[in-house]
């Protein structure tokens, strides 16, 4: 069905997974990554989203990192990453399996938040984590190493463990709603397709086309947060 006159109501639904893209974030002023004004745009990932740019150039890749922290820590969570916080209380499971590395659905007032992709906000160095909103982030350590990102970046292995939760939550749902992806960057965008296969029904939002729309059972071609209004629209 393309963007029919009916849409379902969320509220029929028990285990709902929202599986989201730089398109969610769009309406806060967070650019995305292809498109118009995408970041990838203006700078090559090869030079600033890559271990061995990092390698070759910490303060290079630090300096952009820190120029997407301070973009970021300037936006706000909108209307659409509002509604799926609200989904949390009302719903019996609800689960976001984002590729944002924002924070936004966080600081929306969502709980289950699995990202694929990392955190902007997140720096690791070995086996140290560390959670920072600090905003420039200094990336050199006292011991003179550097912090790195905690991204999922280009040649990258996704973390087991947010695989493996998002995996069991995306098989057990009843519900995806794909919101804000082209698609096209692997293994994510294969994620949602195991719904499918679980028998769930499947909704993408997105205001074009994607590889994928073949596999939704309903397209809603328009913004995050118009159409999760529509589909939200019974929540108190
Ligand atoms: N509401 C919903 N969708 C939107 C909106 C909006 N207001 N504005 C744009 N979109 C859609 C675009 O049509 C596009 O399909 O959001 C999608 C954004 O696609 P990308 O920029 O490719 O972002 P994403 O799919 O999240 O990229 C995946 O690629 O570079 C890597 O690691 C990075 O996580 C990222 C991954």
């Amino acid at each position: 069905m393309r963007d029919p006159d009916t849409v379902p109501d969320i509220r029929d639904f028990r285990r709902v997974v929202f599986f989201t893209g730089a398109g969610m974030s769009a309406e806060s002023g967070v650019p995305t990554y292809r498109g118009q004004g995408g970041i990838w745009k203006q700078y090559d990932y090869a030079s600033y989203a890559c271990q061995d740019a990092f390698d070759a150039d910490p303060a290079k890749v630090w300096d952009f990192h820190n120029y997407r922290r301070k973009l970021v820590a300037a936006c706000e969570p909108n209307a659409g990453h509002g509604l799926i916080a609200r989904c949390e209380e009302a719903l019996p499971h609800v689960t976001v399996v984002t590729q944002n590395i924002d924070g936004l659905h966080q600081r929306a007032g969502s709980r289950t938040v699995h990202e694929l992709h990392g955190s902007l906000w997140r720096v690791r160095c070995g086996d140290e984590r560390l959670l920072s909103f600090d905003v420039p982030f200094e990336g050199r350590r006292a011991d003179g190493r550097w912090w790195r990102p905690d991204i999922v970046w280009f040649g990258d292995a996704l973390r087991a463990d947010v695989i493996q939760a998002s995996v069991e939550a995306i098989e057990r749902c009843d519900l995806l709603v794909s919101i804000g992806t082209s698609a096209v960057v692997y293994p994510a965008a294969q994620l949602p397709l195991l719904a499918r296969r679980a028998g769930a029904t499947m909704i993408e939002i997105n205001p074009d086309e994607t590889p994928v729309s073949d596999a939704y059972d309903l397209c809603l071609r328009g913004t995050a947060t118009d159409m999760l209004g529509r589909l939200c629209r019974n929540l108190d």
